[in-house]
Order: C-alpha cells, then structure tokens, then sequence
C-alpha cells in the first residue's frame, strides 16, 4: 500500500540537485553525525513491527504506528543517506549500514521494551525527546539550505511524535495506575539504554568504515568521534530537552520550576557520552 500520501512531506520535495556541496563536504563532524543518525532511522522497521505486537488490541495506536510513524522514520533515514551519498559519494554506505545493521538488529527484541505498555510509551517519549534534540542541534549548526530545510521537517516529526506517544501515555497512565516513581524509573531506563547504544553503536560503525585500518582502535575512533560529539553537545536544546523528559512525571509546577534549570545544566550528558 502507498503510505506516501499520508507523508507530512516527501523525499521529492528536497532538492538535492541544489545542494550547496562545498558548504559542508569539508565538515567531518557533521558527516559523522547525519551519517550515523541515518543508520539509526534505517532500522525503524525493526522496532515498529516489536512495537505493534506489544500493543496487540490497541487498533488506535497500532495503526498510527504502521501508517504513519514508521513511514515517516523510514523516511528520515532515506532522506539522511540521500544526502550523505549527495555529498560524500566515495562513503560506502550499504556497506557501512549492512555492518551496523548486523551489531544493532541483534539488540533490537520485544525484550528490550517495558512489560507494562504505559511505562513503555514513557520511554517512547524518551527516545522522540532524543531524536527532537538531536534534529533541532543539526538544524542550528547546519549552514547549507537543502540540509537547514531537511533537519528542520524531521524535527517537526519528532516533535508530533513525543506529542503522538504522549497522549497514549496518558490513556494508560490512568487504566494502568502509574504511579510517578515507576514513570521516573522508566525514563531512566531508557536514557541510560540511549547512551550506552544507539548514538555510539552507529558512530563506531561510521568509523569502522572510513578506517577499516583503525578498526577497534578506540583512542583513534575517540579522536574521530570526539570532536563531533563535543560540536553536537554545545547545540542540544537543554531546556526543550529537560521539559519533554519530565513532562510524563506530571509534576507540581512548582517543583518543576525547582528542578528545570539545574536539570538543564547537565542536559548535554543526557543523550551523549
Ligand atoms: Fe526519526
Ligand atoms: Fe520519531
């Protein structure tokens, strides 16, 4: 079936014949950073499927996940290697993807979600504040329109999908009684999992690839990946970053206001290492 109608915006809608190549080719960071994030959205299926079993009877949100949300994720990872073959053509990146799909696929099972389904859309808004920052970091240190225009609609996405999995999340925090200790829990579950995997499992595989002579070389690969990180963390949005993260602990204002700011402080750390 054609979903593409159904796309907030499409591939064809980017003009990659206008890219601006000299305006971000000599940028190593930034090749390290789309890279990566593009073999991460190119694994989207994997979970969509995980995903609508664990929520087999809830027809709302099954098919908002098969109709939209993976649809638009696989599209982020289209759109992402698109332009990486755009503008880094000697990157091999089948090759490159092939590698990180055979590390991360294994890591991806129903195991890894939360057995309850309301803590699990919790999470969800974990991984959509993630990506929202990324995407809105890139959009405010890229300079080339084609890019500006591209990281700004994925951001828009993965700001209606925080907004999508967090009105689910309400539904079955009351059906299922959360309470906001077994919420918090949850959050810090899966931001610990986002920093020990995904982000890093897709840069060592960038690496891998350009440096097949440095594979496994961590201080070479820090060398490398350092810097990228370091231009990644000075963008992070901590402020949106530390409101969507605790948004689902439904706290009294107050306390939030307590909390917000020295929170923000130590944003940068959430996502990265
Ligand atoms: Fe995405
Ligand atoms: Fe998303």
């Amino acid at each position: 079936m054609d979903y593409s109608s159904a796309l907030p915006w499409t591939l064809e809608s980017l003009n990659f014949a206008g890219i601006d190549v000299a305006r971000v080719r000599h940028n190593q960071d930034l090749f390290l950073l789309l890279c990566s994030a593009s073999f991460v959205e190119s694994g989207s299926d994997l979970y969509t499927h995980n995903l609508i079993e664990h929520f087999d009877g809830d027809l709302e949100l099954q098919a908002w996940l098969r109709e939209h949300w993976e649809h638009e994720e696989l599209q982020h990872g289209r759109a992402l290697a698109a332009y990486v073959r755009h503008v880094w053509p000697e990157f091999d990146w089948d090759a490159g993807f092939k590698a990180f799909w055979n590390d991360y696929g294994a890591l991806c099972t129903n195991e890894q979600l939360e057995p309850s389904r309301g803590l699990e859309l919790a999470a969800r808004c974990v991984v959509e504040t993630g990506t929202a920052s990324l995407y809105r970091a890139l959009n405010d240190i890229v300079d080339e329109p084609v890019l500006k225009q591209l990281t700004n609609n994925i951001k828009s996405d993965e700001v209606r999908h925080y907004k999508h999995f967090y009105q689910a999340f309400q539904r079955y925090r009351e059906s299922e009684r959360l309470g906001r200790y077994k919420v918090f829990r949850a959050i810090l579950r899966r931001v610990n999992e986002i920093r020990n995997e995904d982000s890093d499992i897709a840069l060592r595989h960038v690496f891998n690839q350009c440096y097949p002579q440095h594979k496994d070389d961590k201080a070479a690969f820090l060398k490398v990946a350092g810097p990228a990180q370091a231009l990644l963390r000075r963008h992070i949005p901590a402020e949106m970053t530390v409101k969507m993260l605790l948004k689902p602990l439904n706290l009294p204002p107050r306390l939030l206001q307590t909390l917000e700011k020295p929170l923000a402080k130590i944003s940068e750390k959430l996502f990265l290492h």
